[in-house]
Formats: C-alpha cells, structure tokens, sequence
C-alpha cells in the first residue's frame, strides 16, 4: 500500500511565546504539531488551544491509570479536538476498550473523532531497560504482543519505533495508524533516544507519521530543518 508519511513537530517546551513562535512559524512547513506533558503541565489546556489554532494536533499526553480515571480524562479533552491522542497499551485491553468508548460518545458519528493511539514501548528504552521493569523480552517482542493487545481492544493505532514497523505490518495489516518518534536526520544528535532512524527510513519502512523535537526545535533554522525533512519524506 502506498502511503504519504507525514510530519509531526514535537513542540516540547515549558514556554508559551516559544511554542506559539514555532507554531506560527512551522505553520506551512509541518503536518501537524505535538504538545505534550511539558507544555500541557507548564501552560494548561486553553494555551494547547491557542498553540494548535490552524494546526492539527497530536496530544500526547499518554494516559495511564485505572480504566474509569483515563476514560474520564480522555472526555476532559475532547474539547481540544486533537487529530491524535495516546494512552499507554501497557494500561491493559480494558483501558484501551474503556477509551475508545469515551471518545466514541464525546464525538457523535458524522463528527471527526480524534485517533487513539497506544504508546507500546517508548523509544528511548531497550531491552536492558526493559529487564529493569522485570520484562524479559525484546522491544521488539514486547512491542508486538501490546501492539497487538491494543488494536484488538480498539485503538486506532500505535506509538512504535521504526524498528518495529515492519513486524507490526506483518502482524496487524495497513490498517493501524502507525506513529513513530525517535526519527533522527542523518548527523543529528541521538539524544536519549535509543531505537532511532532516518525520517526516509521510517517513511520506507510505513510509518503514516513521524514525530520530530529536539532536531527541528534546536536547528539554527527550525523551519529550513522541517522542510528538508518533508522532502525527504516526498522523495522516499
Ligand atoms: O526530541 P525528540 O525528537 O526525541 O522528541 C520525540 C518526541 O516523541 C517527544 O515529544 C517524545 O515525548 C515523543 N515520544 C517518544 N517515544 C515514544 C512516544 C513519544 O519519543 N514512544
């Protein structure tokens, strides 16, 4: 299946006048925009509104908590409209059904539902980090049995590294939203990410989405970085 990758600009900041300056400033060169705990924590849900006016939006605030309590909250942030939002697929198959019912009833059909997205394993860990939660397995293992987990207790999709994109194609089909962070230009730093690729390599592996911080934000040219990213996103 052929498929356009798209770019989301991960806006992790603590600062209004910075994410509103890089909003406004990506605004024709980016997909969309990822808030996420920094901003959300630092500056409250009516600043993520003003930041994300004219963009879609990736809320990324990865809920994680008893079934009842994430539910609740998903519908607190239904009036946020984002395209996308994340839970934890660790939180088990009754969060993630509970979830998605939540979002079903805060948007009525004909009315564009935002995307719930299970986090599986986040990409700045590997097995070692692993073992230290007591899982004995491989990311990529233990990305596939909770990718599987949630797609069938009805997320729409996943947060995965690009490592694993080709094993959950395999396992789940086209169909799951497939978003990937972790994604590092060729000569950019890694940061703490661990399981990281090219934003051509993901886009040739499948991802629907990559998440892009650190190098776009702190490039001496945030919007000459994302547009070289988005062509190398159209040329893969
Ligand atoms: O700066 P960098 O490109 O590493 O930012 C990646 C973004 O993707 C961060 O906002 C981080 O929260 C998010 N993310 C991640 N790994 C996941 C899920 C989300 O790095 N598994």
């Amino acid at each position: 299946m052929s498929r356009r990758t798209r770019l989301i600009a991960a806006l992790d900041t603590a600062s209004l006048s910075t994410a509103r300056h890089w909003a406004d400033s990506l605004k024709n060169d980016v997909d969309a925009i990822k808030l996420g705990l920094e901003f959300t924590y630092a500056c409250g849900l009516d600043a993520v509104k003003t930041v994300s006016a004219g963009h879609e939006l990736f809320l990324d605030l990865k809920l994680h908590d008893i079934p009842h309590t994430v539910a609740s909250g998903l519908s607190a942030l239904a009036p946020l409209r984002p395209a996308l939002t994340t839970i934890h697929a660790s939180g088990d198959s009754e969060m993630i059904a509970r979830s998605r019912e939540a979002l079903e009833s805060a948007f009525p059909v004909g009315t564009k539902r935002p995307k719930l997205l299970a986090v599986t394993v986040l990409t700045s860990m590997n097995a070692e980090g692993l073992l230290d939660i007591g899982v004995n397995a491989t990311p990529q293992e233990q990305v596939l049995r909770l990718g599987k987990l949630a797609i069938s207790a009805g997320a729409d999709g996943l947060v995965c590294s690009a490592h694993e994109i080709a094993p959950l194609r395999d396992a789940l089909g086209d169909e799951p939203i497939l978003v990937v962070p972790g994604i590092r230009p060729a000569g950019s730093a890694s940061d703490d990410q661990k399981r990281i690729m090219t934003p051509a390599q993901a886009a040739r592996a499948g991802a629907d989405w990559i998440v892009v911080g650190r190098p776009i934000t702190k490039a001496s040219d945030p919007v000459l970085t994302a547009r070289a990213i988005m062509e190398e996103l159209a040329s893969a």
